[in-house]
């Protein structure tokens, strides 16, 4: 621990919102007359006392070829197993049996993002081929088989989710790259997964521009090799089959284009690969506390079956839907709520290759028109852009949603309510949903027809998830008090380790509250989930933000080690910090620090460098809000940088008592500088929550 005093130094007066619990709102009538879950005996049925044996009714959701013998065995605790014994397939659950009913209707109806464009319906028959003909290709020209990892690095179109089903019918591990994420932060991830083999396309749609991504599977194969892993071919979808968009040559014998080389495979029939239940799905890389990310590898069997569960009874998902969830597949989200989920319960996704609000706010209420939309999916950040640029749009578009989904950040009171009037237009039920790229799926949020929305809470714990909220020392804290939110018990959709790390995945996550590291009861192995909580006394749960060094931006997790790594690649820079500050649309944004070794001078060119550092090393989706350059970073007497002082400087609070720094005088020109180029440039401060006080002033001790 640092030596600095721990107590706020804050008066009541800055902190603007107390905790206030809301008023409950209630689902309509028409709602829970059509709800999947609607009797209230499924608490008693996922109720402790029917753990771990509630979770068949999930698996029974899905077609198995050999049933499981044991449910959950514990045996190399924490690495669960689930449905031991059983065999399935999932791209046979999301594809091949709902050939019977429904080949005729759309699995997913594709949204270029030129508006000029139609939507394209894809069948579940024209599904089924495609995902045959592409495994054909993986399999017989990449040499493919169960259990090698492929690197997927796609934007929003059909051919990901094809892409992503033809692995699962092979038994491979697909591994998928968010688009937005540089070259280099891909071939990370083809390095560390081992992948040789990486599926990318030439171009996608974005803003009204058909930008180049084949540049970055040149940067991403450079990487790799750079950490050891040669990547031998390259498959390129063309955006536009036939041209090729990119300026980036082809590598002759390594890259290929699929519409060249996907005609020897049609009509090819694939027999999908029974997997043992606990075979890995796929790979979701996420950030951590360190550099290297974290690879969370997720199962066939307690996977798939988790994600059709939830999707069921908190989606409220039927076959007839046309469901729409707009976040990214390369996100968690993506793969359990547009793919997975959806698909292993039959219904009609719906793919969007653009952002909501391009080339104006009324986009999204045009498509939910025109496709007939019942049921939509989105994030905080999202609503808050369009309620800024639209808040009358969606009043002229006749659309009707049943049903709406916010995830990836705890949403305002105020911009759920206008989610929930104007949005949903008072008919929707809202579900806020917690989770985590770990969690596979849902962790808390309220069962629709069941329990009442409360804005502001995500709800209680979904069922078969039992949550504590534990102290630093393991200690059970009071309702209406802050702690640490763990998951009691293991689920099926928890990730079955890192890969290629599994001590991290017990340092990570159980360390902190395991009491015996020999035990095979699950009883001793709380899931430390990261995120500060409070649970009221109803039981509903208010999300706080994490409680490690992880920044949430616009829902999407970044690591401060990650940005500040990037940051160290320019050679003038000596040192780097990034912390958040508080944004009324992003949930929160980065800031960098920066301090330059000896002899150079600070300049918005060298900013400019760090900026683009992060944009390689990263993404776009990391740029910094600010690069501040100071002459030194306050640090403890054993060199320790501040972040939380820093963070303070950033967002206008308290930097608290800096007397027991090493350099407290540096404290008051960093505030000076940083603050009054703010000011000038508008970003005037406003009052924080008692939540995002909290968060800013334990960030960077963790
Ligand atoms: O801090 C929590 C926040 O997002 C983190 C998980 O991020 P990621 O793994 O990228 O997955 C995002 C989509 C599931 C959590 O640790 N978070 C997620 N959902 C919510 C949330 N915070 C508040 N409310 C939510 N509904």
């Amino acid at each position: 621990m640092t030596t600095e005093s721990p107590e706020a130094q804050v008066s009541e007066a800055q902190i603007a919102v107390h905790w206030r619990e809301e008023e409950y709102v209630h689902p309509t009538e028409a709602f829970i007359a059509q709800a999947n879950a609607a009797d209230p005996a499924i608490f008693e049925r996922f109720s402790e006392a029917n753990f771990p044996d509630c979770f068949t009714e999930y698996a029974d959701l899905l077609s198995w070829d050999e049933k499981w013998h044991t449910v959950l065995d514990t045996s190399n605790a924490p690495f669960w197993k689930w449905f031991v014994g059983g065999r399935l397939n999932a791209s046979y659950n999301c594809v091949d049996r709902h050939l019977a009913t429904s080949a005729n209707k759309a699995a997913l109806i594709w949204v270029p993002e030129p508006e000029s464009v139609d939507p394209v319906a894809i069948t579940y028959r024209d599904l089924y081929h495609r995902v045959n003909e592409f495994a054909a290709l993986l399999r017989d020209f990449c040499g493919l088989k169960a259990g090698d990892r492929v690197t997927l690095h796609m934007p929003m179109v059909p051919e990901l989710p094809v892409a992503m089903l033809a692995c699962a019918r092979l038994g491979v591990i697909h591994s998928q790259v968010f688009g937005g994420f540089s070259g280099n932060a891909c071939g990370t991830r083809i390095a560390d997964s081992g992948s040789r083999i990486l599926i990318t396309i030439d171009g996608y749609y974005r803003s009204g521009d058909l930008i180049d991504h084949k540049v970055k599977a040149d940067e991403a194969l450079e990487e790799a090799r750079k950490q050891g892993q040669e990547a031998d071919k390259v498959l390129v979808f063309r955006r536009h089959p036939g041209q090729y968009a990119s300026a980036t040559p082809m590598t002759e014998g390594r890259d290929f284009f699929v519409d060249e080389i996907i005609g020897k495979y049609r009509g090819a029939i694939v027999a999908p690969e029974s997997m043992p239940a606990e075979a890995p799905l796929f790979l979701m890389y996420t950030s951590g506390t360190t550099g290297r990310p974290k690879g969370a590898q997720h199962s066939t069997g307690g996977y798939l079956a988790y994600v059709a569960g939830t999707s069921k009874y908190y989606q409220d998902i039927h076959p007839d839907d046309t469901y729409w969830c707009m976040a990214d597949i390369g996100w968690i989200t993506g793969h359990s709520y547009i793919v997975y989920g959806p698909l292993a319960l039959g219904t009609t996704t719906v793919i969007f290759e653009g952002t909501p609000t391009y080339p104006d706010a009324g986009r999204p209420w045009r498509i939910a028109e025109r496709l007939g939309v019942n049921i939509f999916h989105t994030s905080p950040t999202s609503i808050r852009m369009l309620r800024k640029v639209g808040p009358d749009e969606p009043a002229k578009y006749n659309y009707h949603f049943k049903h709406m989904t916010t995830v990836g950040e705890p949403i305002e009171p105020e911009v759920w309510r206008w989610y929930h009037e104007y949005v949903g237009k008072g008919e929707a039920v809202i579900v806020d949903t917690w989770w985590q790229t770990e969690t596979g799926g849902f962790l808390g949020s309220s069962l629709p027809a069941l329990k009442p929305m409360k804005p502001g809470s995500c709800g209680p714990a979904v069922i078969g998830i039992y949550p504590a909220i534990y102290d630093e020392n393991g200690g059970q804290v009071p309702d209406g008090k802050a702690g640490n939110i763990c998951i009691r018990n293991p689920w099926p959709g928890i990730m079955e380790t890192v890969w290629g790390q599994p001590e991290r995945f017990i340092d990570v996550y159980y360390r902190k509250y395991n009491k015996n590291p020999d035990s095979k009861d699950w009883h001793d192995w709380p899931y430390f989930a990261g995120d500060g909580a409070v649970r009221a006394p109803d039981g509903y749960y208010r999300i706080l933000g994490r409680v490690d060094d992880v920044i949430n931006v616009a829902g999407h997790r970044l690591g401060t080690k990650e940005l500040e790594s990037a940051a160290l690649t320019v050679p003038e820079i000596a040192e780097a910090a990034a912390v958040p500050v508080i944004d009324d649309i992003r949930g929160r944004a980065v800031e960098m620090y920066v301090s330059l070794k000896p002899g150079y001078v600070a300049s918005d060119e060298m900013a400019g460098k760090v900026t683009h550092a992060i944009e390689v090393e990263i993404g776009k989706i990391a740029r910094p809000k600010n690069v501040w350059i100071v002459p030194d970073m306050p640090k403890t007497r054993s060199g320790k940088i501040m972040r939380r002082v820093i963070a303070a400087v950033s967002n206008f609070t308290d930097v608290g008592d800096v007397t027991t720094l090493a350099n407290p005088e540096v404290v008051e020109g960093i505030r000076h500088h940083v603050q009054s180029v703010k000011v000038s440039k508008g970003e005037t401060p406003r009052k924080l929550t008692e939540a995002e006080y909290e968060e800013l002033k334990k960030f960077g001790e963790a």
